[in-house]
């Protein structure tokens, strides 16, 4: 990672800065803004020129899918339909790291390059205080991937931001670590009443089977639904190792529990940890002198199968 920055560009979230994240915002420019999963890079969901800049600075080559991030579940009835289900999930889990795929309303203020043309709509509440702050001063609806270029690690520190998209983005407001560290769960919910987690994240499928009363919907091709999850997302830049429990000569080990590695997701075996590490670990194995990243075994339990999903990923 270069340590040259502009020092203007990563900010405090203190009064200005805030300020200054929303007039950017409401302009049609890009702000990198921290949430509990990971750093998003965002543009108001309502302008196709903002979004543009979005796929513009990431250097996306299609056009994905973008997530929309809401102040609460009013403003998110606003934009896409949603039926009991959808109110009990958000009752549950919003703010926090779940995303919903829902009808798109035909009467909601989204360009169309957020959809990708779906009819359908991926809306999150977050609930780091600093986006929040931002989506509540602004009063828009923020279109936010994570802030990296396309098929990078995602970001979990300002810093992160700034090696990935460098002067792509003019602020990046630090709101330190991200907690959950991996990006949120996405679920559909059908019309014919059945669901299905499109990306797993830090809310586990039992966790929302609790709330829905019944078990997700055998998986089916995920390929139209989620356009955006391609298995070369994530990548290091190194071929990665999975499931060992040492390193050779020119791997860097990434441990987890009694493998103690260069560095740990977490020493004492802990998912959660293990999670809110998992992005900024890659990154440092990355910027590590060995050629090749090797990679503890990580069980499969509660959040460890987003991790898994990650890291699988990041091998491919
Ligand atoms: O944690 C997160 O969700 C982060 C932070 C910044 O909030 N955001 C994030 O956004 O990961 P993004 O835009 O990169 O997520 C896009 C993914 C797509 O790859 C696709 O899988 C899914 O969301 N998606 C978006 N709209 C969809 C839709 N209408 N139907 C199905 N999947 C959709
Ligand atoms: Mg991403």
């Amino acid at each position: 990672m270069s340590g040259k920055h502009d020092p203007r560009q990563i900010r405090l979230p203190d009064r200005e800065a805030l300020a200054a994240a929303v007039a950017i915002l409401r302009d049609g420019g890009l702000v990198a803004v921290p949430t509990e999963t990971v750093y998003g890079l965002a543009a108001r969901a309502d302008r196709t020129d903002a979004v543009a800049a979005i796929y513009r600075a990431k250097g996306r080559p299609d056009f994905n899918p973008l997530i929309v991030h809401v102040r609460d579940a009013d403003h998110a009835e606003t934009i896409a339909l949603f039926d009991e289900r959808a109110r009990a999930l958000a009752g549950a889990f919003w703010p926090g790291a779940l995303t919903m795929v829902l009808p798109l309303r035909a009467d909601a203020a989204i360009a169309p390059a957020v959809t990708a043309g779906l009819p359908s709509i991926a809306l999150r509440c977050p609930a780091h205080p600093v986006m929040r702050q931002i989506l509540d001063d602004s009063g828009l609806a923020l279109a936010a991937p994570s802030a990296n270029r396309s098929g990078g690690v995602s970001p979990t520190r300002a810093e992160h931001v700034a090696a990935s998209l460098g002067d792509r983005v003019p602020l990046i407001l630090d709101g330190g670590d991200c907690t959950a560290g991996i990006e949120s769960t996405i679920v559909a919910l059908r019309n014919n009443g059945t669901w299905q987690v499109l990306r797993p994240g830090p809310i586990d499928r039992e966790a929302l089977a609790a709330v829905l009363g019944s078990a997700p919907a055998a998986a089916v091709s995920e390929d139209i639904e989620a356009p955006g999850q391609l298995a070369s997302h994530y990548a290091p830049g190194k071929p990665v190792r999975l499931n060992s429990s040492s390193a050779a000569n020119d791997e860097f080990l990434i441990g987890f529990g009694p493998v103690a590695g260069d560095v740990s997701l977490s020493p004492s075996g802990d998912l959660a940890e293990a999670a809110g590490r998992l992005y900024a670990c890659l990154h440092h194995a990355a910027a590590a002198r060995q050629p090749r990243i090797a990679v503890a075994p990580v069980p499969d339990s509660g959040i460890g199968a987003a991790i898994n999903d990650r890291l699988a990923r990041a091998a491919a």
